[in-house]
């Protein structure tokens, strides 16, 4: 079961929980504006947190740490997940995963398209040595196209590499280098249930087994959940995306939803020019290319700007200490970081000039 057949079920009474699978605009019934194009491959790193001009947050919040991008729930209705910006036409999604465990968890990276074909990864998290593949064609939500694959030693204790291959004649799950299952187009009801049109990725974790689910629901993700023994947290450590088509955008030529009905759009990806950017200068970078004419004068400023930094700096600790520790370091990190980048250069210019760091 998957979010689409959930959402199919249930009235708008918990549509935060189900808010993960939706379209904005379904081409089948009117004409939507194209979908940007991934148009390349791409391996995003999710230690440190997405460029969200790539990445959507569209629920909740992610946290980031040497295992990668943490989704958690830790209460009710909690349910984070990511969005790409950026569409696929046919190509890889590789995701580095290590899935929620616990009873009425679902841990999931789906491929979704505007009308509604699906490809699923679902990690039901009372079950640890399994995951489930599944698809879907416009949205019907055909039962028994679930299928169960044993992940060893274990989906919720380490990373496995999940991905999908994915043309217009077959769709290929793997899990760590081996084929688990093959969908041809021929044999998704002659083509017409395969699914084919450009998708997005959507990474996200969701309280399935939530009491005020349906009964169903709650049976298939083995029983409700216990917030009690949360927080149950899914991590994504890589995801590598390769497109194989490659263009601007992709666009639905008539509301068929097939994919020879979709053109590809010549041009080049906006996304693609976003990932390749170069990164933002560092202050020590900016530093380096000033002359040093330049440099003596900064110098002092940021010495007497120091001076008077240190002063408002006591004052604000004193008064801080009495608002919250939190509030704290929420309102005062982007603070702190100027601060100490100022007093290194200060340091550095009382040790007998700055030394450029990158030479
Ligand atoms: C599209 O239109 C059909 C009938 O023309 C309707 O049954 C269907 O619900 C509509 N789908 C959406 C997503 O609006
Ligand atoms: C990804 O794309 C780049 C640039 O087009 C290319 O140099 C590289 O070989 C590609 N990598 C893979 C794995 O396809
Ligand atoms: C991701 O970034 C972290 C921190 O920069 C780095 O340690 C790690 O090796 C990177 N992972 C990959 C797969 O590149
Ligand atoms: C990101 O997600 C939010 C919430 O769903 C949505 O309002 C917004 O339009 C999205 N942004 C993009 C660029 O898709
Ligand atoms: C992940 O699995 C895919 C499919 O077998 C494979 O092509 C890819 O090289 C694997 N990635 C890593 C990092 O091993
Ligand atoms: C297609 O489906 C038939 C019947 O369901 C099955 O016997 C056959 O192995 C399938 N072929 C492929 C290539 O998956
Ligand atoms: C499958 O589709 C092809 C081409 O669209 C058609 O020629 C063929 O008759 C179809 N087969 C069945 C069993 O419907
Ligand atoms: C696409 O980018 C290339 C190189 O970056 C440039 O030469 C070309 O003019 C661009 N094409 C369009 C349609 O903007």
């Amino acid at each position: 079961m998957t979010f689409l057949l959930l959402l199919g079920l249930l009235a708008t009474s918990i549509s935060s929980v189900t808010a993960q699978t939706w379209t904005n605009c379904n081409p089948l019934n009117v004409t939507c504006a194209p979908d940007p194009a991934l148009g390349t491959n791409a391996t995003f790193n999710f230690t440190s947190s997405l460029d969200d001009k790539v990445w959507n947050i569209t629920n909740g919040a992610i946290d980031y740490s040497s295992q990668g991008a943490q989704f958690s729930v830790a209460k009710r209705l909690d349910s984070p997940t990511v969005q790409s910006n950026f569409y696929i036409f046919g190509g890889i999604v590789e995701s580095h995963v290590k899935a929620a465990p616990g009873r009425g968890i679902v841990s999931s990276v789906v491929l979704q398209s505007d009308d509604l074909d699906e490809i699923d990864w679902e990690w039901v998290g009372y079950d640890t040595n399994h995951v489930q593949s599944n698809y879907y064609s416009k949205g019907v939500a055909t039962y028994g196209l679930a299928e169960f694959h044993e992940v060893s030693p274990s989906a919720t204790d380490g990373f496995h590499n999940y991905t999908t291959y994915w043309t217009h004649e077959k769709l290929e799950w793997w899990i760590d280098g081996q084929l688990q299952r093959t969908l041809t187009y021929d044999n998704a009801s002659n083509g017409t249930t395969f699914p084919q049109t450009p998708m997005n990725i959507r990474l996200g974790i969701w309280p399935a087994g939530d009491p005020k689910n349906p009964k169903g629901t709650i049976e298939w993700a083995g029983g409700e959940v216990n917030y009690e023994d949360g927080p149950y947290n899914m991590y994504i450590q890589q995801v590598r995306v390769h497109d194989f088509s490659s263009g601007k955008e992709y666009k639905y030529t008539d509301h068929t939803g097939t994919w020879e009905s979709i053109e590809t759009v010549q041009g080049n990806s906006t996304i693609e020019k976003e990932i390749n950017k170069p990164p933002a200068e560092s202050v020590s970078q900016k530093w380096s290319k000033l002359p040093s004419g330049a440099k003596i004068g900064i110098g002092c400023a940021i010495a007497g700007v120091g001076a008077s930094a240190l002063g408002l700096l006591a004052f604000c600790c004193i008064k801080q200490r009495r608002a919250g520790r939190a509030e704290y370091n929420m309102e005062n990190n982007k603070f702190d970081t100027d601060r100490t980048e100022m007093s290194n250069f200060q340091s550095q210019w009382k040790q007998g000039g700055y030394q450029p760091v990158h030479n």
